[in-house]
């Protein structure tokens, strides 16, 4: 899908999206799930989102996938965060400690890529997918989620 459109919104630094903050949902409603200590997050069409490194503070591991590289090696030298990055498939992988984010397109992912995950926080990826494509999206979760 539109692929260069979000490429552009990057390369201009059109991300009125991005939130200079965490997430206040994310921080006052995510102990209610009961999600255990550790899980391993997945945050599809993650973008530079704060909420990862929130995520990671409570012990999780991230995995996060997102179309724009330039994305990811924003959020990493944003949040002084050393990094590795490698060409993996489809992929670009950029780790660091307890986060490990694929450059590439969401719907190129297998099952394999991301297993394990046990949770899946989503904020605003479903938006950013024409209605058609949404049930793809979900499919994914449901074959990818361990519980
Ligand atoms: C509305 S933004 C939300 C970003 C992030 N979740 C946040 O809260 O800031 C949607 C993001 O999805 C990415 N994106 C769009 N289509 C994608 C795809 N097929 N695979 C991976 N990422 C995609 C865009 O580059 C953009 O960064």
């Amino acid at each position: 899908m539109e692929h260069q459109f979000w490429k552009d919104r990057w390369e201009l630094n059109q991300i009125g999206f991005h939130q200079e903050e965490i997430n206040e949902y994310l921080s006052s409603h995510w102990q209610a799930l009961g999600i255990r200590d550790g899980a391993p997050v997945f945050v599809p069409l993650c973008g530079k989102s704060l909420d990862m490194l929130w995520l990671r503070e409570q012990g999780h591991a991230v995995l996060g996938i997102e179309l724009s590289e330039m994305a990811l090696a924003q959020f990493f030298t944003e949040n002084q965060l050393p990094y590795t990055r490698e060409e993996r498939g489809h992929f670009i992988e950029f780790t660091s400690e307890q986060i490990r984010l694929l450059a590439g397109d969401f719907f190129s992912l297998t099952p394999e890529d991301i297993a394990p995950i046990e949770a899946v926080y989503d904020r605003a990826s479903l938006i950013a997918l024409p209605p058609e494509m949404r049930r793809g999206l979900c499919q994914t979760y449901g074959n990818t989620l361990t519980r």
